[in-house]
C-alpha cells in the first residue's frame, strides 16, 4: 500500500564536492542529515560559503550528492527521469528578480512554467488567474516586469513557482536586494502561503528578524549543521551566533547588552515588542 512520505524534502547523511570527487580540499556540504515537512517554514543561516546555497541546489535537484540522498516527495534526486516532476514540486527563488523574470508582460512570465509544460491554454489561464488573485498580482498582469518595483518582481517570481503547484518554496536570500516595504511584502506573502497552503518553506538569510519569523532556524557552518532549533532557541544563543561571524535579531542584542547593564529581562526576548514589554515591568536592580 502506498503511505505518504512524512517528509516533503530530506537530505540523508549528505556529502557534496563541487570537483564531483573526493579532493584534499573540504567537502561544500559533509553529514547533512535534514528533513522539511509539510507547511514547515525553516530559515537557513550561516556565514558565506557555509553551503547554504548548494543545500538549496541539492534539494532542487541542480545538483546530485556525492555521497548520501536527497528527496523530494520520496522520489530520490538522483532519477533523472523525475527530475522536471522534482523541479516543478520543490521551486526556487533567487537573489535577484531581474534574472528570473524571462517575458515580456507579467502574465506570461507567470504562465512561463505552464508554456513548458504544453499544458491546454485554458487550464494555464485559469492557473495565472488563481496564482495572480492569491497573490494580488491581477492589476499587473500586462505591465512589463522591468516597470515593477524589487517586491513585485520578486511576488511575480514566486507566482511563476506556484503556478507548477509545488509542494515547497526555496528562497535563496530572496529580500537581500529589495528595500525594507519590499521586503516586507514579499516576507508577507511567503508567509501567508505557508499558513493558508500548506508550502513548506526553506529560506536563506542574513537577515535575523527573518529568520526569527521561521518555525526552526537550521545553522550552517562549512558544510555542516552545527545547530538547529525554533528560533527563540537559537537566535538568542549569541555566543554561537557571535563566532559564526553572524548577528542576532536587533530585540537580542539589545537584551544581552541591558542585561549585562544589569536590568534582569527576561530570557530568550526574540522580538522588539517583547523587549519593550519586558524593559516596562522592571525595575534596575542595583
Ligand atoms: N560553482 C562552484 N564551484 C566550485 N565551488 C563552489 C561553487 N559554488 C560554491 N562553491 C563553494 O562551495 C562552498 C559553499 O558555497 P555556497 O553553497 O555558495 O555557500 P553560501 O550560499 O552559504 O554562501 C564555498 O566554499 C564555495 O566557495
Ligand atoms: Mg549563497
Amino acid at each position: 500500500m502506498f503511505s505518504a512520505p512524512s517528509a516533503i524534502v530530506e537530505a540523508k547523511a549528505v556529502e557534496f564536492y563541487y570537483t564531483g570527487e573526493e579532493t584534499s580540499a573540504s567537502p561544500a556540504l559533509s553529514g547533512i542529515n535534514l528533513a522539511v515537512k509539510q507547511g514547515e517554514y525553516v530559515a537557513l543561516i550561516g556565514p558565506n560559503g557555509s553551503g547554504k546555497t548548494t543545500l538549496l541546489k541539492l534539494f532542487n535537484a541542480l545538483l546530485t550528492p556525492y555521497t548520501g540522498e536527497v528527496m523530494v516527495e520520496g522520489i530520490s534526486t538522483d532519477c533523472e527521469e523525475e527530475i522536471s516532476q522534482i523541479r516543478r514540486m520543490c521551486g526556487m527563488i533567487f537573489q535577484n528578480p531581474d534574472n528570473q523574470l524571462v517575458a515580456t508582460t507579467v502574465e506570461e512570465d507567470i504562465a512561463f512554467g505552464l508554456e513548458n509544460l504544453a499544458l491546454p491554454s485554458k487550464i494555464i489561464r485559469q492557473r495565472v488567474d488563481d496564482v495572480a488573485r492569491l497573490l494580488g498580482l491581477e492589476g499587473l498582469l500586462r505591465q512589463p516586469p522591468h516597470l515593477l518595483s524589487g517586491g513585485e518582481k520578486q511576488r511575480v517570481a514566486i507566482a511563476g513557482v506556484l503556478a507548477m503547484e509545488p509542494r515547497c518554496i526555496l528562497m535563496d536570500e530572496p529580500t537581500s536586494m529589495l528595500d525594507p516595504a519590499g521586503r516586507r511584502e514579499v516576507n508577507a506573502t511567503v508567509r501567508d502561503l505557508n499558513n493558508n497552503q500548506g508550502l513548506a518553506v526553506i529560506h536563506v538569510t542574513h537577515f535575523p528578524e527573518e529568520a526569527a519569523a521561521a518555525d526552526r532556524v537550521v545553522v550552517l557552518s562549512e558544510g555542516r549543521i552545527v545547530g538547529q532549533g525554533p528560533p527563540e532557541e537559537i537566535l538568542t544563543d549569541l555566543e554561537m551566533i557571535h563566532k559564526l561571524g553572524l548577528q542576532g535579531p536587533a530585540a537580542v542584542e539589545l537584551a544581552a547588552m541591558l542585561r549585562e547593564d544589569g536590568y534582569p529581562l527576561a530570557p530568550q526576548l526574540l522580538y522588539s515588542r517583547e523587549l519593550v514589554d519586558s524593559i516596562c515591568s522592571l525595575e534596575r536592580k542595583s
